[in-house]
């Protein structure tokens, strides 16, 4: 089964970094002939026509969902469009919880750009008060993340996050990971990736679990040199 690698920028990179960061991933993973899929999120500011071979994509963290109109501060798809930018992230902790982004708004976004043909990672996580109150909380709480998403949708990737585990070296469990993707692979039949605070010494034992499709990475991955070792990392478990 091929594996999916993702890069979150989040509000790092500048234009120039990122088309270094593009450039370079793109020139390794033709070099080594990497089979699996490897997405990059950058800044808005930074999406651009990038030339990059058929296993990476780039996609946007965010756009409002719209073509054009009067949403001072946002994108629309006419802006994606520009790009040639057909995949975004939806439900993204830092969206949920910072920019208080509702459920309703999160639905409206995956309807459409559902309708719109999007390649959509939709983030599912728990806050750390879930998570202290146990197993049955955790899942229950992610479950109501899932309402009113069509999870037979052909181009939905889901993203495990805990909150807990986003940006602060705290990762769960190899056998959190494993029991929590065991129950959501009961509903879900899209890819499901793991996220918060993978990095280059713990992909592996995160990759290897078989529940596991791949991983969205933030901080660990926004040098060159340590999304590349991920990517090799992946590739040698898939031969
Ligand atoms: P992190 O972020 O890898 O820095 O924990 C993951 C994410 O937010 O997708």
């Amino acid at each position: 089964m091929k594996k999916i690698l993702a890069s979150n920028f989040k509000t790092n990179h500048t234009r120039a970094s990122t088309k270094n960061f593009v450039e370079a991933i793109d020139k390794f993973v033709k070099q080594e002939g990497i089979t699996n899929d490897v997405f990059i999120f950058p800044t808005a500011t930074s999406l651009d026509c990038f030339d990059v071979c058929e296993n990476i994509s780039i996609g946007a963290q965010n756009a409002y969902p719209v073509t054009d109109g009067s949403f001072t501060g946002e994108i629309g798809t006419a802006q994606l469009d520009e790009f040639g930018i057909k995949t975004i992230l939806i439900g993204h902790s830092e969206r949920r919880h910072i920019l208080k982004e509702s459920n309703e708004l999160i639905v409206k976004k995956y309807d459409f750009f559902k309708s719109n043909n999007y390649k959509i990672i939709y983030c599912i996580g728990e806050p750390y008060e879930v998570k202290l109150e146990g197993m049955e909380s955790i899942i229950e709480y992610l479950f109501a993340q899932l309402e009113g998403i069509d999870l037979t949708y052909k181009n939905l990737i889901v993203a495990y996050e805990p909150v807990w585990a986003i940006g602060t070296g705290k990762v769960a469990t190899v056998e959190d990971i494993n029991e929590i993707h065991g129950v959501l692979k009961q509903k879900i039949t899209a890819p499901l990736l793991y996220g918060g605070s993978v990095k280059t010494d713990n992909i592996e034992e995160i990759l290897k679990i078989d529940s596991v499709d791949g991983v969205l990475v933030g901080s660990g991955s926004w040098k060159i040199e340590n999304f590349i070792e991920m990517i090799e990392v992946a590739e040698q478990l898939r031969n």
